[in-house]
């Protein structure tokens, strides 16, 4: 196996807030052991382009708080062609690039693992997306800053329902998965989830609703993550509108909030460890792997299941909501 001396970074895909983190730590862990590092700008297009700059310590001070990422981020199409992953590899070789970190979620990690395999070479993924949808690891880099921000907008949104006796349908992000609905449900007294891991019948949802205004509560707020499945919280709205004239009903799609802002210190910490972590990967030789947190340690898991296996939905937490939403 040959020596790693010189890696390079980049982030992919949505951003997620951490990322910045989680940059600091791959390169100050990698100057620390050795190694050199070039940050890629834009992602995997910056890689095909050649968008490449030498960092030192001081490229990635004060940033460990920001949100976004300060190499920018893409989703490129082009790296799905063999061609446009063909033009990446000569840019790692021309720049001496030995090895990859990429910060990314679902989509970034199927890139890397396709281009691993295609021309064998070393890439280590981190998992940063707000959605918490790779297998593997309990918590992805910006999910619990993401969690907290629903958490506080759900709160405010709380007293309008409350005030004017209204049922609520607020949609949260996720993609295909219900982490952030169901979690950010629990977290503020939510009387309803609904998840693309569920199916949920207009008739459950009227008892649940109905439910939470018969009892001591005057407003119901249901969230509802973006799926087809769930058909997101417009089209449940109107349902239930349609079917139920009695209730005053509005939506709130959070949209793109979710994803800013500065990272709590959960994602920062998780960041930094998986960062660090990314560099110890290499050095033992590990290839092809996504680092990531399983009951409070470091574990590596295989490309192929970080991206292809479902994360399980804990059934425990919509019993917790069931029960504690009456
Ligand atoms: O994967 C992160 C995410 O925010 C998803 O929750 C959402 O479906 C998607 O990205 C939105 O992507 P874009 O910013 O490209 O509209």
């Amino acid at each position: 196996m040959s020596v790693i001396k010189c890696i390079g970074i980049l982030t992919s895909g949505g951003d997620a807030p951490g990322m910045n983190a989680a940059i600091r730590a791959v390169t100050r862990s990698a100057i620390y052991n050795g190694i050199e590092v070039k940050g890629i700008y834009h992602g995997y297009r910056g890689l095909i382009s050649g968008e490449i700059k030498p960092f030192k310590t001081e490229n990635v001070s004060n940033i460990i708080q920001q949100g976004g990422t300060i190499l920018k981020t893409a989703r490129c199409k082009e790296f799905q062609t063999t061609e446009g992953r063909k033009l990446a590899y000569e840019t790692l070789r021309s720049e001496g690039i030995d090895a990859l970190v990429v910060i990314g979620g679902d989509g970034s990690l199927t890139g890397a693992r396709v281009f691993a395999q295609e021309f064998d070479y070393p890439i280590i993924g981190l998992p940063g997306t707000i959605d918490n949808d790779l297998y593997g690891t309990d918590l992805t880099i910006g999910y619990d800053t993401a969690l907290n921000t629903i958490m506080e907008a759900v709160d405010k949104i709380r007293d309008t329902a409350s005030s004017h006796e209204r049922l609520f349908f607020i949609e949260v992000m996720g993609r295909d998965a219900g982490f952030l609905a169901l979690n950010g449900a629990i977290a503020t007294g939510c009387e309803a989830a609904i998840i693309p891991e569920i199916s949920t019948e207009i008739d459950q949802l009227k008892e649940l609703v109905e439910n939470g205004f018969r009892k001591s509560k005057n407003s119901s707020i249901v969230l509802v993550a973006e799926s087809p499945t769930t058909g997101g919280a417009m089209q449940l709205a109107e349902r239930v509108k349609n079917e139920y004239p009695q209730y005053d009903v509005r939506v709130t799609i959070l949209g793109h909030i979710q994803r800013g802002g500065s990272p709590s210190a959960q994602d920062r910490i998780l960041a930094s460890r998986l960062g660090a972590a990314a560099i110890d990967a290499l050095l033992e030789g590990q290839r092809n792997v996504m680092v990531g947190i399983r009951n409070d340690e470091i574990v590596y898991v295989p490309f192929s299941k970080a991206v292809k296996q479902d994360k399980p939905i804990n059934r425990e937490l919509l019993d917790t909501l069931r029960r504690l939403s009456i």
